[in-house]
């Protein structure tokens, strides 16, 4: 199957309400031919359900007279102008990058920290902003000590080994669970973007809740995201589902920049034996999956869980392990360099 083909194919589909078709009409976001089908996003003008519906089905069956018995994936993405009202980044930021995974406790955190403070010591201008509203946990492992401060109407952002860091654990405390549902999550997050100054940024990371809920979902479409990096362990119950999360985010058209494998094998300190403990290859059936590329391989490292409970991150003079952090930020600003460069040859 040919792209021509599809475009071809969209072309015949008609919006009954303006009477053009989807695709001179600008409503077709992307088209992807894979092997064995081919997906679209469309971005659909006045989108109520029953539009949306009537183009899935209409889409779908002109795309089934062409795709030889393949598979037909029909997606939709908000249409520019909605993405301009609903999603916030700081006003003046390079790159935003989401930390994702599709089970609890892999180590999205513990990840989102590393990679913004390995960023900050190459010289970035970095934040990190904790949107798990349900166990938001930066702000108690890079330092518990540390306070947000206010001037006029804006939080200033306390600043950690380079990092300049927001948490919803700042308003929520320690121990008063944060109950929050679906319009208020995105609204939460705006609000925490717009209400803090980030000064100028290079690099904002953000750490997402876990899985594929409402909280991940939308806020993930409350920012503009360059691309989420998707954390798993090296177990098959772990990497099946996130492999769930890779197919949310391609849903919601958000590029998938790569995986990392956390808490990969552990290394004996006194005989230097090698242990895979949770088993192997999570990490490279998540990234075959989702045909993206391995990022990093986290080992298990005792230190980091203590320095974490401490609220004091390692730096590359404490423990080997944060050379791998190093090696992850390279590796992902160099990808967002190579997607930046297609872009522009398209
Ligand atoms: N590579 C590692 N070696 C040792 N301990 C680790 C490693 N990665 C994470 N941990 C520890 O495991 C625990 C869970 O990690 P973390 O909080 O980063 O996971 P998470 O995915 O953010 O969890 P949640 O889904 O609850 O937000 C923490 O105590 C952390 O210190
Ligand atoms: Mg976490």
């Amino acid at each position: 199957l040919e792209k021509n083909e599809v475009l071809r194919a969209l072309s015949a589909v008609k919006d009954p309400d303006s009477g053009k078709d989807i695709l001179s009409s600008g409503q077709v976001r992307s088209v992807n031919v894979e092997t064995g089908g081919v997906q679209v996003i469309l971005s659909i003008v006045n989108p109520t359900p029953e539009r949306l519906e009537r183009f899935r089905e209409s889409v779908t069956q002109e795309l089934a007279r062409i795709s030889q018995g393949g598979r037909v994936q029909v997606d939709f993405a908000p249409a520019a102008s909605e993405q301009h009202l609903s999603q916030t980044n700081p006003s003046k930021v390079g790159h935003v990058v989401a930390l994702a995974s599709g089970k609890g406790g892999v180590g999205k955190s513990t990840v989102s920290i590393y990679l913004a403070t390995s960023l900050a010591r190459m010289g970035l201008s970095v934040g990190l902003l904790d949107a798990d509203i349900y166990g938001a946990s930066a702000h108690l492992m890079l330092g518990p000590e540390s306070k947000l401060e206010a001037r006029g109407n804006m939080l200033i952002p306390p600043r950690i080994q380079g990092v300049k860091i927001m948490s919803m654990g700042y308003f929520s405390g320690t121990e008063t669970p944060v109950i929050w549902r679906g319009p208020l999550v995105g609204k939460a997050v705006r609000d925490f973007i717009t209400l803090t100054d980030w000064g100028e940024l290079d690099f904002l990371v953000v750490d997402l809740p876990p899985g594929t809920g409402d909280a991940a979902l939308t806020l993930a479409q409350s920012l503009k995201l360059d691309g989420v990096i998707l954390v798993t362990t090296p177990q098959e119950a772990a990497a099946q589902v996130a492999a769930k999360s890779f197919y949310m985010f391609k849903r919601l058209g958000i590029p998938v920049l790569g995986v990392v494998e956390n808490m990969s094998y552990f290394v004996c300190p006194k005989c230097g034996e090698k242990t895979e403990i949770f088993g192997s290859g999570g990490g490279e059936r998540t990234s075959e999956r989702a045909g993206v590329q391995l990022l990093a391989k986290v080992p298990l490292a005792p230190e980091l869980t203590y320095s974490s409970d401490m609220g004091e991150p390692l730096t590359p003079e404490q423990s080997n392990v944060v050379s791998e952090f190093d090696r992850l930020a390279k590796s992902v600003l160099s990808r967002l360099q190579a997607d930046k460069d297609s872009a522009a040859v398209l």
